[in-house]
């Protein structure tokens, strides 16, 4: 998609398309054009609702309000809504109330951006007549005059995370036996000579010199064999050293404690805290951010056969730990472990995050719009949630350790279980799990995003379309770019 700001009046743009964005509360006290039209066929500018007047080719889309993270999902479920209906290129005004708050332009560009996302790989008809050209036009609306340099620089940005997350979304949707952990370094490798990243892989032979056993151990039945990825992103004289690490389980199957049919569908989208990393090291290296940025991926799959990693083994993960497998459903925390471990052995960083679709506990707990956040100390887990819920619109909440849940952790013959003793409290009891993985360093810089909620949608809802939603991937870049500014913490 190509966008276009200019300073010139919107009406004296050509497109097949005006978008028309109405704040609900401006509804009925401004003036809007066509008003009358509106009115009567019962549009009233609710939030993500929208009305195509077709005779004038304007989409009008209600907003709750005018903050970046109600525009976004506005404008996004508008595009989703009339895809497909041949419109190939379209105009918009900016709504912009202040002139350095591009937040809303931004908003917007990612509300186009992503909602008009589809999957059709697999479709043999596709759609031919897709949106291209969008000009963004900043004619004067508030009496000040805006500044072009920063709004062009907020719509790049925009642009290049909104397309990292559908490239995101596309890994997550492809199925496993065309997305498996070869596949996922393949694509590492490409993405790596066509930017400025650096790229390595592990295969079997690195991984067992590297002692990442308990990662081997899931991976250990499946005919497609397993690879950490390091992709990095160096800029000369970086203000900060970030880590993040994904789950990458290109298909979970549950292994020897296999899932129930019903549960076993959408597993393929057990790889979106890894395939969340590729993008945003795709987009870190296209923003070109003076953050240094390691992304590391554990590419696995998890399947049942005569060598599949049983209940009842003990495995030792590459700290030296020692783990009683109970459930070998609890997959992803062992693969964690390991990559957890190298990636600290190979960054000394400033922060270290993980992203994973880790359990099914998270989604019980806090319902499947929202990631949970978990970490030894409140300042980089406040630093997740600043990002997320506050500017790039992913819904995140904490969830406390406690020493009585770790306890539960306990094994009578290992240093420690797999799962927990209690049905309660899973999404906590694995984020501890992964943090006897984490080293005294980076004890109080690290934490743990469960992205399994979110990360796959059943039904569309906001910018979402149903399938992969890329979660994960907006969150962490508006972290880094605020760290980049210095404003990190705030
Ligand atoms: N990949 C699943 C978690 C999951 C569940 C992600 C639903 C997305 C949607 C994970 O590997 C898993 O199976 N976890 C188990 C852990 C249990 C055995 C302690 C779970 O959540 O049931
Ligand atoms: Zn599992
Ligand atoms: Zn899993």
């Amino acid at each position: 998609m190509n966008f276009k700001v200019t300073t010139d009046k919107i009406s004296n743009i050509k497109s097949d398309l005006e978008i028309i964005l109405i704040i609900k509360k401006d509804f009925e006290h401004t003036f809007v054009q066509d008003a009358k039209v509106l009115k009567k066929s019962g549009f009233s500018a609710n939030h993500e609702e929208s009305y195509l007047l077709a005779n004038k080719n304007r989409l009008y889309v209600g907003s709750e309000s005018i903050k970046s993270t109600d525009v976004r999902s506005a404008i996004a479920v508008a595009l989703r809504e009339f895809k497909g209906k041949g419109f190939q290129s379209a105009k918009i005004g900016t709504y912009m109330s202040h002139p350095k708050c591009t937040a809303v332009l931004r908003g917007m560009v990612e509300g186009i951006v992503l909602g008009n996302y589809s999957f059709d790989t697999y479709k043999s008809k596709k759609n031919t007549k897709e949106l291209k050209n969008i000009t963004i036009s900043l004619e004067e609306y508030h009496n000040f005059e805006l500044d072009l340099e920063s709004c062009k620089r907020a719509v790049v940005n925009a642009k290049i995370s909104a397309e990292a997350t559908n490239y995101t979304r596309t890994i997550v949707n492809t199925p496993p036996d065309d997305c498996y952990p070869e596949t996922l370094a393949k694509m590492a490798k490409k993405m790596a000579k066509k930017s400025t990243l650096e790229c390595n892989i592990l295969g079997v032979k690195e991984l067992k010199k590297e002692k990442m056993n308990t990662l081997l151990a899931v991976a250990r039945a499946s005919r497609h064999a397993p690879r950490v990825i390091h992709l990095s992103h160096k800029p000369e004289n970086p203000k900060a050293i970030v880590s993040i690490v994904g789950k990458g389980l290109t298909y979970d199957s549950g292994g020897l404690s296999l899932k129930p049919a019903d549960y076993m569908v959408t597993m393929k989208a057990d790889k979106s805290g890894g395939a969340a990393v590729m993008g945003i090291m795709k987009a870190i290296a296209q923003m070109n951010i003076p953050i240094e940025v390691h992304g590391f991926v554990g590419a696995v799959e998890n399947m049942i056969g005569g060598d599949a990693y049983k209940p009842d083994d003990v495995l030792v993960a590459k700290n030296g730990k020692t783990i009683e497998v109970r459930n070998t459903d609890a997959e992803g925390r062992l693969v964690l472990a390991d990559v957890l471990c190298y990636a600290q052995q190979e960054v000394k960083a400033d922060y270290i995050f993980d992203m994973a679709t880790l359990t099914g506990a998270c989604v019980v707990g806090v319902g499947h719009y929202t990631s949970g956040v978990m970490g030894n100390s409140k300042m980089p887990v406040d630093m997740v949630l600043n990002a997320s819920n506050k500017i790039s619109g992913e819904m995140a909440t904490k969830l406390d350790f406690n020493r009585y849940l770790g306890k539960t952790l306990k094994s009578d013959i290992a240093d420690l279980s797999n799962i927990s003793n209690t049905r309660y409290g899973g999404a906590v009891t694995a984020g501890m799990f992964l943090s006897e993985f984490i080293d005294e360093d980076h004890k109080n810089c690290w934490a743990h995003i469960d992205i399994a909620g979110p990360a796959f949608v059943e039904h569309a809802w906001g910018e979402n379309p149903s399938g992969a939603s890329g979660a994960g991937v907006r969150m962490m870049l508006r972290l880094i770019e605020k760290l980049s500014r210095g404003d990190g913490h705030s």
